[in-house]
């Protein structure tokens, strides 16, 4: 059922610091900060060859990074995102296997305009996981 490993997400409290530190310190190639109000989020892109890093930075009231830099306040990682190929019939097989899909468990367009969902983290290892669709 799954594909690449499309990003793994780490949330920070200060999207520019973080964002220095990928590019000046580490040397990765870095986008321009990105504004996502439906999604609560300031997202930064960190392109790897293999895979990408996103930096989130919470955005406006109730951003659900929020509440993750209130336990994690140095920030930390927040989810892994796989690929899948059809994100309805992935939903459904792992519904039908007792895990649970958050929200309304339909799949909202995300970051990257495609259609994602997010499995809960006690089902799976303790990560929270983001599907996207491909
Ligand atoms: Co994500």
């Amino acid at each position: 059922m799954l594909g690449r490993l499309n990003h793994v997400a780490i949330a920070v409290r200060d999207i520019a610091a973080a964002s220095a530190v990928y590019r000046d310190t580490l040397g990765a190639q870095v986008s321009e900060p990105q504004r996502l109000p439906e999604h609560g989020v300031t997202v930064v892109f960190v392109v790897l060859p293999n895979t990408k890093i996103e930096l989130l930075e919470p955005l406006g009231e109730g951003s659900p990074i929020a509440k993750f830099l209130e336990k994690s306040p140095d920030g930390g990682m927040h989810h892994v995102c796989y690929e899948v190929d059809d994100i309805i019939v992935a939903r459904d097989k792992l519904k039908a296997g007792g895990a649970r899909v958050l929200g309304d468990g339909n799949p909202k367009i995300g970051a990257h305009g495609k259609p994602v969902l997010f499995l809960h983290p006690k089902d799976f290892c303790g990560t929270l996981v983001e599907l996207e669709q491909v």
